[in-house]
């Protein structure tokens, strides 16, 4: 069968090609659902242990390889090697906590007259993952560990720019001794293959990180079919500083919970709010960090902020900056090749402007003053997103108060907590459906049966 097209990887900080992929064409993607049909009607009896020892087999062989998986990522989505080597390692803990899934996967035993009754927890089939560019390794795996460990069949589908990754992963799986067709990387078009995985009536389950847009047109392909859903989409997160935070710390911080990763994060604190009579001095603080962002050559083990992933996705960052807007300052970005974009800071923006609004994905922050608790809680949940935030502040009862009345999903206090994979992660409104990683992650892999036995003669 012949691939429908060819895709060139651009390395983003040079410009230059990396390798060209074949991508999978909707015929492709078919026979790819028929393999991991079959795959996982033998996948679901291996037994429980066996299971396991298989996917701590397959995260010892990410181990062994995260150095290879590592450069692969700086050279695809030219992420800083440090958080490339972190993300590789991202995939080998997620699918070493899951590995202890299998023989844990309990039912209940609910107390009835007459019989016996019990609840198994059942795979639900074949698991479509559909993947964005910014995260391709931790999110696959969000996805993956848990669905497989719960005896399904994983098809993945890498967003079209960055697949090199998910492709050295699932060769690593078959490396491991992961049975055949239980895991296929199927590199292509969102348009060809992630649609084809929500139209096929085989796949049980869509898991789907990218935009909102994108993710409201697959929750009605998936209506069409009943299909189990789980949704990771947009944010534009608040990180709320009260003037009795410790500033210092703060304003220290603020840049990498927006700039890490250029701020193509869904996590981004993109909003900072702080209450304005510290305004002043928290700014005097943010501006020498920064400044002091070390954005370059993702290679080097100094960098802490790398380019952007295409230029046409500078483009669209730029777009939120144009001539005239209020930069308040800005970091600095090599010039030459690769899609650079400085750490920029605006301030005063207005609350309609496009960059207070809009997902930016880009490393474009705003600083916002508010009066008071109240005022903070509102203008942090003036947005359609909900899915993280930070709030600093010394006051233990007002950080308790503010977390419980902010509506998003993961929220830190006096820190910008990254994602765990041992807690829930998700987002409330338009942020998306469902929860991710943590114990409770199968729950989303698997279908509840109830079976009762009758006890009676
Ligand atoms: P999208 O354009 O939505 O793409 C995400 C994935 O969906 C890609 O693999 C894409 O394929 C595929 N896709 C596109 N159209 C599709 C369709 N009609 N049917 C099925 N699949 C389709 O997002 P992006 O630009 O890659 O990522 C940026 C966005 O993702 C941001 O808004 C960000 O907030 C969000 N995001 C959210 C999270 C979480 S955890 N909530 C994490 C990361 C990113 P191709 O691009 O390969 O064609």
């Amino acid at each position: 069968m012949t691939s429908a097209s060819e895709y060139t990887v651009i390395n983003p900080a040079t410009e230059e090609p990396v390798r060209t992929v074949p991508e999978a064409s909707a015929e492709e993607a078919d026979a790819a659902i028929a393999r991991a049909r079959a795959a996982q009607r033998a996948w679901r009896e291996v037994a429980p242990g066996d299971r396991a020892a298989l996917l701590r087999a397959f995260a010892a062989a990410v181990e062994a390889h995260a150095g290879e998986l590592a450069d692969l990522e700086v050279a695809n989505s030219g992420h800083p090697v440090t958080a490339a080597a972190w993300e590789a390692g991202q995939v080998r803990d997620v699918l070493q906590y899951y590995a202890a899934a299998p023989e844990r996967l309990c039912g209940r035993q609910i107390p009835v007259a007459g019989g016996l009754d019990v609840t198994f927890a059942e795979p639900i089939g074949v698991v479509g993952l559909i993947v964005p560019w910014n995260f391709p390794m931790p999110i696959l795996s969000w996805g993956m560990a848990p669905a497989l460990a719960a005896g399904n069949a994983v098809v993945a589908k890498p967003a079209e720019m960055t697949p090199l990754t998910a492709l050295r992963i699932a060769e690593i799986a078959a490396e491991a001794g992961l049975p055949e067709g239980v895991l296929q990387v199927l590199p292509g078009k969102g348009s060809v293959v992630g649609q084809r995985l929500v139209d096929h009536p085989d796949v049980g389950k869509i898991v789907f990180t990218g935009s909102t847009e994108v993710g409201q047109q697959i929750m009605a392909g998936c209506a069409r079919h009943i299909k189990r859903l789980t949704l990771e989409l947009g944010g534009k997160s608040a990180n709320i500083v009260f003037a009795d935070a410790d500033l210092e710390k703060a304003a220290a911080t603020a840049p990498y919970a927006v700039f890490d990763n250029a701020g193509q994060d869904c996590c981004a604190r993109s909003r900072i709010l702080v209450q304005r009579r510290a305004f002043d001095r928290f700014m005097e603080l943010f501006e020498p960090a920064v400044k002091g962002v070390r954005v370059g050559d993702p290679r080097s083990e100094r960098t802490e902020m790398g380019p952007l992933i295409s230029a046409a996705h500078r483009a669209h960052v730029q777009s939120y900056v144009p001539d005239g807007a209020p930069v308040a300052f800005r970091g600095s970005a090599p010039s030459g090749p690769g899609y650079w974009f400085p750490p920029t800071v605006l301030a005063p923006v207005s609350f309609d402007a496009p960059a207070y609004r809009e997902e930016i994905f880009g490393p474009v922050v705003t600083v916002t003053p508010f009066e008071d608790e109240a005022e903070a809680i509102e203008i942090a949940n003036d947005t359609p997103y909900g899915l993280s935030g930070s709030i600093w502040t010394r006051d233990v009862g007002r950080a308790i108060r503010v977390a419980r009345a902010v509506e998003t999903g993961n929220l830190s206090v006096n820190s910008h907590s990254s994602v765990r994979y041992w807690t829930p992660f998700g987002g409330f409104k338009k942020s998306g459906l469902g929860r991710e990683l943590g114990p409770d992650a199968l729950d989303a892999f698997t279908e509840t049966k109830n079976v009762f036995i009758s006890t009676q003669d």
